[in-house]
């Protein structure tokens, strides 16, 4: 039996992350945040001093060998381990999400971080959240979501999960980086940010998350995939 993948993309900041964990939550299934991937990815970058602009197969080769753990708190917050060291906050900083974002041009990069997505696809099923995963990681998902919201939404979303995690952010700034961010992930050659064919588009600018997150339970149920949990 092929493990079934509910895959969510879309650009930063519209909620694709938490819907995608309350999903895989109320599933009982495994989650995918294949963003943080190239966040570490990014990080290892920097700790080795390196520039994604000239040292593409050395970014490459570290994508290769990350050693990353997904693991969770006593309170069921998050921790991520980059080699065995809490890169926790570092993960979630604007810095890394710029260096990720231009790490994730890098086609070899990419193709490095191929199986390692792959290897989360495990039963009872799997929710991945991030760009190109229902068009080119998981094309055979059978529920694919493609999440968006205004650039001025996103932009407060983003500048309170901040403030949440307690790291100090300037508001135009985020807009301007969210702004070229979306930029440099649509455009790019390898892989862009662009629904699949088979995508259902929702639009969640102006919704609350559990109204969202209740849209998609919906999608969940239309595809016969409540009863797989
Ligand atoms: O979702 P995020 O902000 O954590 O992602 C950080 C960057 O990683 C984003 O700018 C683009 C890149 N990314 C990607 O290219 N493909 C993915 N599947 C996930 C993220």
């Amino acid at each position: 039996m092929t493990v079934p993948v509910i895959t969510v993309d879309g650009p930063s900041g519209s909620g694709k992350g938490t819907v995608s964990r309350a999903i895989a939550r109320q599933l009982g299934w495994r989650m995918l945040d294949s963003g943080a991937l190239y966040r570490l990815t990014a990080l290892a970058a920097e700790d080795a001093g390196l520039d994604p602009d000239t040292d593409r197969q050395a970014i490459a080769a570290l994508a290769a060998r990350l050693q990353v753990e997904f693991l969770s708190d006593e309170n069921n917050n998050e921790i991520i381990e980059l080699n065995g060291r809490d890169v926790t906050q570092r993960v979630r900083a604007e810095s890394t999400g710029d260096m990720a974002s231009r790490c994730a041009v890098i086609p070899e990069v990419r193709a490095s971080l191929v199986d390692l997505q792959h290897a989360f696809r495990r039963v009872p099923g799997l929710v991945a959240d991030g760009r190109d995963m229902g068009t080119v990681i998981f094309p055979d998902a059978p529920l694919k979501i493609f999440l968006t919201a205004s650039v001025a939404e996103r932009t407060e979303r983003r500048f309170k999960q901040l403030g949440e995690l307690g790291i100090s952010a300037n508001i135009d700034r985020i807009y301007s980086e969210i702004a070229a961010r979306d930029e440099r992930d649509r455009t790019r050659s390898e892989s862009p940010l662009v629904p699949a064919a088979d995508a259902v588009e929702l639009d969640s600018t102006g919704k609350p998350v559990q109204q969202v997150i209740a849209e998609v339970m919906d999608l969940v149920d239309q595809h016969g995939l409540k009863e797989t949990a």
